[in-house]
């Protein structure tokens, strides 16, 4: 599963335009798509749905919830918008969240835990980002592994996509993953040499970074958004659609590097070093002491992929694999009396264990779970 957060502190870069279109765009090419909307403003909502009046619920109930089994999770609150798009809404009430978290510990982490219970349902998850760097933004990112930042380059300068690069660089060492960040060039007018000078900058200084397509400023993306559709459902035949099917067909040839079906990525599901014996009935909780070691336990049923790390073993999780059975992953290490702090790597995604209530802040502002071995 591809996790794609659309970011950029700026506000009216073309943040919702983009995740509304690739994802529409995505969901026509046989990808299973789950749009997440994180702003309070709903205008990913608003974009993809012209009924103001919800009976069902919206992201902000997901990230409240007191634990995984009560409250709703997000296959609860999606929609559909058409066959292969889902859509998580959301409304003003999200603005409130951060306040209500402000003391939670491992608040960042909501909207990954969330998606642990969707892994496996959809190739591509994609976020809109609201125009701040605050608790929804952060959220975002730690759910994601890639980031695309649409940038309309008449307000920007050199300067500025330096110091967003800088940002999203801080963010994702503070969310403890590598986040591949790809600038995307969006409202482009080429009218003025300023512009054109920019986007020029913009190639020369991150060559790697940025989509070969840019997106043209076009009146009828606007237009499709206010009538609650993506533009391949409003005019195909306008710059726009062009664009974000041009953009959308970069995304897809990512696939060679980043493969988002199950059958692929079947094979990092490899077997662990460790014999785990009887322990198929197990249930799940912070870890324990066994006679064999400490016994370390993650439910995360769609996960592909789940490695362990900490200071035991120089937080490296190569080598380090936990064995999947019963919907449980699982591993015992043997470890010498201490305390230890650790984290569980899934598919990529770094995070505390959700059932050990012993955390400790970690250098980049998140937390680490913790373990005291008599
Ligand atoms: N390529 C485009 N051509 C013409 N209009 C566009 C284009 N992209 C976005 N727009 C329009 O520009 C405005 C801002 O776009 P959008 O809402 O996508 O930005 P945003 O970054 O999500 O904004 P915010 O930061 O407020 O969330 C909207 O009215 C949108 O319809
Ligand atoms: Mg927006």
């Amino acid at each position: 599963m591809r996790t794609i957060a659309v970011v950029n502190q700026k506000g009216g870069c073309g943040k919702t335009i983009t995740a509304i279109n690739i994802s529409a765009f995505l969901a026509k090419q046989q990808r299973k798509v789950l749009i997440i909307d994180m702003d309070p403003q709903g205008h990913t909502t608003l974009g993809l749905q012209t009924d103001s009046v919800h009976p069902g619920g919206t992201v902000s109930e997901v990230l409240l919830r007191e634990s995984n089994r009560e409250g709703p999770g997000l296959k609860d609150v999606r929609r559909a918008v058409f066959p292969g798009l889902d859509l998580i809404p959301a409304d003003i009430v999200l603005s409130g969240v951060p306040d209500r978290l402000s003391e939670v510990p491992g608040r960042e982490y909501r909207l990954a835990k969330a998606l642990f219970e969707v892994r496996g349902n959809y190739h591509y998850v994609i976020v809109d980002c609201p125009p701040s760097v605050g608790l929804l933004t952060f959220n975002a990112l730690m759910a994601c592994s890639e980031a695309i930042i649409p940038l309309d380059p008449s307000f920007f300068s050199l300067h500025g996509i330096g110091k967003l690069m800088e940002t999203l660089d801080v963010l994702a060492r503070r969310a403890g993953h590598d986040i591949e960040p790809r600038a995307l060039i969006t409202l482009y007018t080429g009218r003025t040499d300023f512009v054109r000078e920019v986007v020029a900058d913009i190639r020369k200084h991150l060559p790697d970074r940025v989509f070969d397509t840019i997106v043209r400023f076009s009146i009828k993306l606007a237009e499709a958004a206010s009538h609650g559709l993506p533009i391949v459902e409003y005019c195909r035949r306008c710059a726009g659609y062009d664009d974000y099917r041009m953009v959308t067909a970069e995304i897809l040839r990512q696939e060679e590097r980043r493969p988002v079906f199950s059958g692929e990525i079947e094979d990092s599901k490899t077997a662990t070093t460790f014999d785990i014996g009887q322990a198929d009935t197990l249930v799940p909780s912070a870890p324990v002491s066994t006679p064999e070691g400490v016994l370390f336990t993650l439910e995360a049923p769609e996960a592909q992929r789940v490695q362990i790390a900490g200071d035991f073993n120089s937080w490296a999780p190569a080598g380090n694999e936990m064995e999947f059975s019963n919907g449980v992953w699982r591993t015992i290490l043997s470890l010498a009396p201490g305390r230890y702090k650790y984290r569980y790597i899934v598919d990529g995604d770094w995070t505390a264990d959700p059932l050990n209530p012993e955390v400790e802040r970690s250098p980049y502002g998140d937390y680490d779970s913790v373990i005291d071995l008599e």
